[in-house]
């Protein structure tokens, strides 16, 4: 079997932690290879939920778990977190000699820039996530094995930098000792682990972090994230070649949310918002913060499949559609009187643009109890048409097996 990539389609939380759990039982590892602890991904089993931000979320399948060279690691969060496993799962871990630290100074950073934006602010998750990736462009951030190796840190640089931004170094040597004691015993290469494991016949789930539409890059800048969350970057945020990288799953829920600022064109309010949110519990499994909600947005998604190049795609919260009446996706968007379905060209104005939307569809009252309904049956074939992709997989509650496989 080959490598897998579970890769999120829109603005993060599609569901991606629920299916890698459900996916890993077919994989030897499962890798994270972007993003920090600004993830949260939410696996349930039976009355349990565990919320993982760095662990990869294959952590409950019994699954290697492997944290690429990409991610910006915060070794405090990663402790918890490790806390709160298995003993087995703990020993399970291989964090990569290269991956770049998060500091408590970037996280004093994170929260100083947010404040001098003031209402353009981005609403990140107060994770130090930009400030430590900036540190690594500047090639002033430790990496992993800088803190493991005795006397392979000098903080002189990075301490001076930090002090005339403004933030408080102080902090920095008693933090590098707690990075040394989580990490000692887990480092190694990660790029090798993955490669080694293709050798002797077996594959790799991975498993992206945040969505597409927050990507650095391509997604709707400056309201997104600090790393890259394509299917592309899995190679370099792993370090494996290209060939490698697996066939790429999209994950999208059956309607959009957000969270943080930027533009949404297919926001709604009101109480169908407030329904919605409810009946998802679309809280952030990081910040708590109740996320925005919107119709299903066809042309940011058409976006987002070309970008990961996605054939197959796992749709996900059927079952909170099932209490509200119709529901609406947006085929196209208009600005200045002309219509256009092309989200990239649209991209500048994305704020101003204004949703054209389908005749409403319903998933009302539809039951999952013996097999996919005939009101979803319509909504994959209707997907299937417009995106040109596959649908594998259904996911109708949080639960692990509330799942369907198509
Ligand atoms: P998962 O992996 C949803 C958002 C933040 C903010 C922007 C920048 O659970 O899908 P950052 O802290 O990264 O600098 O914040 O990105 N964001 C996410 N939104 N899901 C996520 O991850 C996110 N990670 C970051 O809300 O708008
Ligand atoms: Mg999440």
């Amino acid at each position: 079997m080959t490598n897998l990539s579970v890769v999120g389609l829109q603005w993060g939380d599609e569901g991606k932690g629920k299916l890698v759990d459900f996916l890993a039982g077919r994989f030897v590892a499962v890798a994270r290879f972007n993003g920090g602890s600004n993830a949260g991904h939410t696996v349930v089993i039976g009355a349990k939920r565990h919320t993982f931000h760095l662990v990869p979320s294959g952590a409950l399948a019994g699954k290697e778990l492997l944290i690429g060279a990409g991610v910006a690691l915060d070794t405090e969060v990663l402790s918890q977190e490790l806390s709160l496993l298995p003993p087995r799962a703990r020993k399970r871990l291989t964090v990569d000699n290269r991956c770049s630290l998060v500091s408590p100074a970037d996280k004093g950073l994170d929260v100083a820039i947010e404040e001098i934006r003031g209402g353009s602010s981005i609403g990140t998750t107060r994770r130090g996530i930009g400030p430590a990736y900036a540190m690594r462009a500047l090639r002033l951030a430790l990496r992993a094995s800088d803190v493991v190796d005795e006397g392979g840190q000098d903080l002189g640089p990075m301490t001076d930098v930090y002090r005339r931004l403004g933030a408080d170094p102080s902090g920095l040597r008693k933090w590098v000792e707690g990075a040394r004691a989580t990490l000692k015993g887990r480092l190694g290469d990660v790029g090798a682990r993955v490669m080694d494991i293709g050798s002797s016949g077996g594959s790799v789930l991975f498993e992206a972090s945040q969505g597409t539409l927050l990507d650095l890059l391509h997604g709707s800048y400056p309201y997104v994230t600090s790393s890259h969350t394509l299917v592309s970057y899995i190679p370099a945020g792993l370090g494996i070649p290209l060939s490698e990288a697996g066939e790429p799953l999209g994950v999208a829920k059956c309607y959009t949310t957000r969270v943080g600022g930027g533009p949404f064109p297919t926001e709604i309010g009101g109480k169908t918002a407030a329904a919605i949110r409810e009946a998802g519990k679309e809280y952030g499994a990081t910040t708590g913060r109740p996320r925005r909600i919107g119709w299903l947005d066809i042309v940011a998604l058409r976006y987002a499949v070309m970008l990961n190049g996605a054939k197959k795609l796992a749709l996900s919260k059927l079952d909170v559609l099932s209490g509200v009446k119709e529901f609406k996706v947006c085929t196209s968007y208009r600005h200045l009187g002309s219509e256009s379905g092309n989200f990239q060209r649209a991209a500048a104005h994305l704020g101003e643009v204004e949703p054209v939307y389908e005749s409403p569809l319903t998933l009302h009252g539809a039951e999952y109890a013996s097999g996919l309904p005939r009101q979803a049956q319509r909504l994959v074939e209707y997907l299937e048409d417009a995106l040109k992709v596959k649908v594998t997989l259904i996911s109708h509650g949080e639960e692990r097996s509330r799942t369907i496989e198509l």
